[in-house]
């Protein structure tokens, strides 16, 4: 380029193919499906994952699903790999490494960067991407028409004359919170204000903390509990008590509850492949405060307030709250306990490898043409043929 005009091919100018002695390379043999590999909090190749992850977030904001599947699936095999990639040869015969996977790998083990990665990083289109859907309530389409209409960061779309909606207002307002990660002591700290909302509006019910808080992981964008009653039907209309009770304590900065629409009968074999859950749920924010906190065991300093650098004794955190009737709670549980793409998974080796359909709610036979019951997980592993894989090691 620098020459202008093609110039001749020197050796320096090849790719330099090192003589690898095959023998002393490490090479692995993993799964194709997520669901079949155990996937702890352990990643020995975090410079690799964290580059396809990227991209595959970038994909997704763009609204291509299928590449971000593709880099995600990626990310996913190597992050069960026992040892750090060296070289390229220790990637002969694992799934699910497509050619442009393998690119960036490749440029990662030779040059220490991707290009492709770095410039992603870079591209205003991609950070505007990042800072606009990190207000809650806002998805990739809604980010990609206020970038078109011009708004790239917080302070544009505060003097832009755009109406948000309800959670949108909600996002802006707490923004830094809601951005800053959730350590497991204030998730555990939300669990027992839940735990307290449950127990005063439906003695008997339980709450299970399920999520990224369940696979082990330290910090999450959010907390998530699934909620039933041992007896069937108990929990029939138990969310607006629930929501009530904590905006009566002041503990909900906002809140949306849906209602359940989940009938067999009208979901079940006419429409089995649904992945859309449709249990009461409610997604909201929390007003954490540092006394909650502290009554839970914690000691830590105040919060830091974003308006003025100042402190203050409270927090805004995501919580997701779902309720399952107690027939449905090991679908409920696996569905919501994630990762994301293990569920994905789980799903592709059901419809794929087994005729079946998986929901949060069910899972069908295609082949016997009926439901098959489950009251735990491992019920439903060995249903679908699969080996139980605990939560901790779902980390996909
Ligand atoms: N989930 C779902 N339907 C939604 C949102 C989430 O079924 N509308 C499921 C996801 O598939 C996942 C689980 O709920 O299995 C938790 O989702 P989420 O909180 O987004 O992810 P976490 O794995 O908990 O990650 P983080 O720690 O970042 O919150
Ligand atoms: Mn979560
Ligand atoms: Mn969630």
């Amino acid at each position: 380029m620098r020459a202008g005009h093609p110039v001749q091919i020197l050796d320096r100018h090849k790719l330099q193919d090192q003589p690898t002695n095959e023998a002393e390379v490490e090479v692995f043999s993993v799964p194709s499906y997520a669901c079949q590999r155990r996937t702890t909090l352990e990643n020995r190749n975090t410079v690799l994952t964290d580059a396809l992850s990227l991209l595959a977030e970038n994909a997704e904001l763009s609204a291509e699903e299928g590449r971000g599947v593709a880099f995600r699936r990626a990310a996913a095999v190597l992050k069960v790999l026992p040892e750090p990639v060296t070289d390229m040869t220790q990637l002969r015969g694992l799934p699910c490494l497509g050619e442009h996977s393998l690119r960036v790998i490749k440029d990662i083990l030779e040059n220490g960067a991707s290009s492709e990665v770095e410039s992603t990083k870079q591209s205003e289109r991609f950070k505007a991407l990042k800072v606009l859907t990190g207000v809650f309530g806002v998805g990739a389409k809604t980010a990609d028409r206020w970038i078109r209409e011009g708004i790239h960061d917080l302070q544009q779309l505060k003097d832009s004359r755009q109406t948000l909606n309800r959670a949108q207002r909600a996002g802006l307002e707490h923004y830094d919170d809601i951005n800053q990660p959730v350590s497991k002591a204030e998730a555990d700290a939300i669990g027992e204000i839940v735990e307290e909302a449950v127990a005063s509006v439906l003695p008997g019910a339980q709450v299970t903390l399920i999520g990224g808080f369940r696979r082990g992981k330290l910090t999450g964008h959010d907390v998530d509990f699934l909620i039933t009653h041992p007896e069937e039907g108990r929990e029939v209309g138990l969310m607006p008590k629930i929501v009530s009770w904590l905006e009566s304590q002041g503990f909900l900065l906002y809140q949306k509850t849906t209602r359940n629409s989940y009938l067999e009968s009208d979901d079940g074999p006419a429409r089995p492949c649904s992945n859309m859950d449709r249990f009461e749920r409610c997604f909201s924010v929390f007003k954490l405060a540092e006394d909650e906190k502290r009554r839970a065991g914690q000691t830590q300093s105040h919060y830091a307030s974003a308006e003025d650098g100042g402190l203050k004794p409270w927090r805004a955190v995501r919580v997701d709250l779902v309720v399952s009737p107690i027939s449905q709670f090991a679908f409920a549980l696996l569905g919501w306990t994630g990762s994301k793409l293990f569920e994905r998974e789980l799903r592709r080796w059901a419809g794929h490898e087994k005729t079946m359909s998986l929901s949060s709610h069910a899972l069908y036979d295609g082949t016997q043409r009926t439901y098959l019951r489950a009251t735990s997980e491992e019920e439903i592993f060995a249903h679908l043929g699969l080996d139980y894989i605990p939560p901790s090691e779902r980390n996909a």
